[in-house]
């Protein structure tokens, strides 16, 4: 969670300073936490939930849904796209919020 605040941070300052070329590296070590949260769920080792623990499948869905529209969102940045990226912060945000509202004290 740590490397995706400092990654939607970025992405912020990005989007209001018009220097979407930021966006694709500040996203890269999200990309790792990723592949370990994946091979953890996929190995079935337990991940600790703050809260609704038996909304597991819930949360894998979101995490999921979430990382697509993060590749949304750098591919955007990338082709330079500020209405898109501008979109997909939007997009982003309403689910940092939600998911938390399920899984966060
Ligand atoms: C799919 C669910 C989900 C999404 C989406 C999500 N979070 Fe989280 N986040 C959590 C959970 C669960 C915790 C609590 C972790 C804990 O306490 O063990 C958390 C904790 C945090 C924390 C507290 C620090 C920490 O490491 O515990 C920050 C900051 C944070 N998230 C930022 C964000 C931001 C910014 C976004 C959106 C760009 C986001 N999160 C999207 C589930 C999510």
């Amino acid at each position: 969670m740590i490397a995706l605040d400092k990654a939607f941070k970025i992405t912020i300052d990005a989007v209001v300073l018009n220097q979407l070329e930021r966006i694709a590296p500040a996203f890269e070590d999200v990309h790792k936490v990723r592949e370990q949260v994946e091979h953890a769920v996929k190995e079935r080792e337990k991940i600790i939930l703050p809260k609704n623990q038996s909304l597991f499948k819930v949360f894998v869905r979101m995490y999921n849904r979430f990382h697509q529209e993060v590749e949304i969102l750098v591919d955007a940045s990338k082709k330079k796209n500020m209405k898109a990226v501008q979109r997909q912060v939007n997009k982003l945000l309403n689910m940092c919020v939600r998911c938390h509202g399920l899984f966060r004290r």
